[in-house]
């Protein structure tokens, strides 16, 4: 076991002063790339990217972000593995972790990062679990502040599904001190229990609407998460009263801004005249994977040799 080893396997696994660091220096990684320079921090570093659910944002701002970093990166889907074959994950996180300096691991059970964390001698990142999407919420709030300045006593809205983003935003509403508004069908409210939320800072909301008042950042994901696929149809009649429409940006505060991980499905979870509207800053937010995780992986590397 390697109980010293710092990993990043959801928001709270990094302190409020670290995010503040990592915020700056995204600054600083993003404007060097609009001026097309290159600090070349990562040469001869290898990440290794491990991918049990599909990917377009996760694998590219990675992979893009190592090669701008001097760095390379080396994609493996799970499927062309020998863990697909029976190996255990314990035994390929001792193996892959041996050949590189840092490892990115998107799966399902959040159990499975865990058990692969405990077995690698270089720090893991979590690409997405069932439970935990900590990289994509830390680039929203960095899209937030960039936006909007800073979180700090805002409210934010969550409308739709109780997922993996949705435990993320829970993890930062408290290191952040913003206010989280959770709307999900009733008969969801419990996972929300599930989540084990003391937190006086979130509240659940029956009423999609009424979530959504005094908002300053309105945001959602589908309705039906990578693995599952076989609640689709159901879902999609349950869900039915809390796309994100004109009404609910109408209820929010005049300069609301909304956000989508990405990807979205249109008229479903969100209106095509919101995600493709004024307050939408769906790309920025995309974008912004790359400069957040350029400044983790350095931030990482760096402080797991010291
Ligand atoms: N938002 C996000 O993680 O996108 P991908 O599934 O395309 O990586
Ligand atoms: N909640 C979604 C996010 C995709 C980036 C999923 O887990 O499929």
């Amino acid at each position: 076991m390697n109980k010293n080893i710092r990993h990043f396997l959801r928001v709270s696994d990094l302190s409020y002063n670290e995010i503040q660091k990592l915020f700056a220096r995204s600054t600083v990684l993003k404007k060097q790339v609009e001026k097309q320079v290159f600090e070349q921090v990562l040469q001869n570093r290898t990440l290794i990217l491990l991918f049990e659910k599909h990917s377009t944002r996760t694998r590219l701002s990675f992979e893009v972000g190592m090669q701008q970093l001097g760095g390379n990166s080396i994609v493996l889907q799970m499927r062309d593995t020998q863990i697909d074959r029976g190996e255990t994950i314990e035994d390929a996180a001792r193996v892959i972790s041996r050949m590189c300096d840092i490892v990115m691991l998107r799966t399902f059970e959040h159990s499975k990062i865990e058990a692969f964390a405990k077995n690698s001698t270089v720090p893991l990142i979590n690409g997405l679990t069932n439970e935990h999407h900590p990289c994509q919420v830390l680039s929203d709030i960095f899209t937030f502040q960039e936006q909007r300045g800073d979180i700090l006593g805002k409210t934010i809205s969550w409308i739709g599904d109780i997922n993996n983003m949705c435990a993320s935003w829970i993890e930062a509403s408290n290191i952040f001190g913003f206010k989280l508004h959770v709307s999900s069908p009733p008969q969801y409210k419990h996972l929300l229990e599930e989540l084990n939320i003391s937190q006086s800072n979130v509240e659940y909301f029956a009423d999609p609407i009424e979530a959504c008042v005094q908002s300053s950042l309105i945001t959602t994901d589908v309705w039906t998460s990578m693995g599952f696929e076989q609640e689709k149809q159901e879902r999609l009649k349950t869900f039915e009263r809390w796309t994100v429409d004109r009404r609910k940006i109408d209820a929010a505060n005049k300069d609301v801004v909304f956000m989508h991980c990405l990807p979205a499905h249109r008229g479903e979870e969100v209106s095509a005249d919101v995600i493709d509207g004024p307050q939408s800053v769906v790309w920025q937010e995309a974008e912004n994977r790359l400069h957040f995780q350029k400044a983790l992986l350095e931030h990482l590397i760096k402080i797991n040799e010291a």
